[in-house]
């Protein structure tokens, strides 16, 4: 039995997700904007892996017999001064997210869910990676500073990012 507590703790996590998807398609947006694809693309395959969380939690409440109420998404950033500033305020959300996960293991252990706890225990683990993933570029775009020829090389490497469903 999943307590109402902790099915509203989920729902806000689904509407967390779908906000993440949110600011990276509107990164991508910008990225577009001034024609770095790879970046782009990068974006885009972030903004697919949000929603596959968001829907991870969906089916989750689903499942435990928990109502889904879906709320309104906020409006993310539009404009960012240049890639580095982009990637770290991902790296910064990324850190956000984090810090919800852990409270929401917080929570099932404190309601004795254990069914909740095993749930986040791959989000856990999938925060280790997405904090890594974005703090790899900050430091990559913190070395090449304002070379614009290793810049396109960067946005190349970029371009090859596939979405990967697991
Ligand atoms: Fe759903 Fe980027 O964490």
């Amino acid at each position: 039995m999943i307590s109402e507590k902790m099915v509203k703790a989920l729902n806000d996590q689904i509407n967390a997700e779908l906000y993440s998807a949110y600011i990276y398609s509107a990164m991508q947006a910008y990225f577009l904007s001034v024609n770095l694809d790879g970046f782009a693309n990068w974006m885009s395959i972030q903004t697919k892996e949000e929603m596959t969380h968001a829907d991870k939690f969906y089916k989750f409440i689903n499942e435990r017999n928990g109502r889904i109420e879906l709320e309104a998404i906020a409006k993310p950033q539009k404009d960012w001064k240049n890639a580095l500033e982009v990637f770290e305020a991902a790296y910064k959300h990324e850190q956000y997210v984090t810090g919800r996960i852990n409270n929401l293991v917080e929570l099932a252990k404190a309601e004795k869910d254990y069914a909740t706890e095993s749930f986040l225990k791959w989000f856990i683990d999938e925060q280790v990676e997405e904090e890594a993933n974005a703090l790899k570029i900050v430091e990559m775009l913190k070395m090449i500073k304002e070379s614009a020829g290793s810049l396109i090389m960067l946005d190349h490497q970029l371009a090859k990012r596939e979405f990967e469903k697991d």
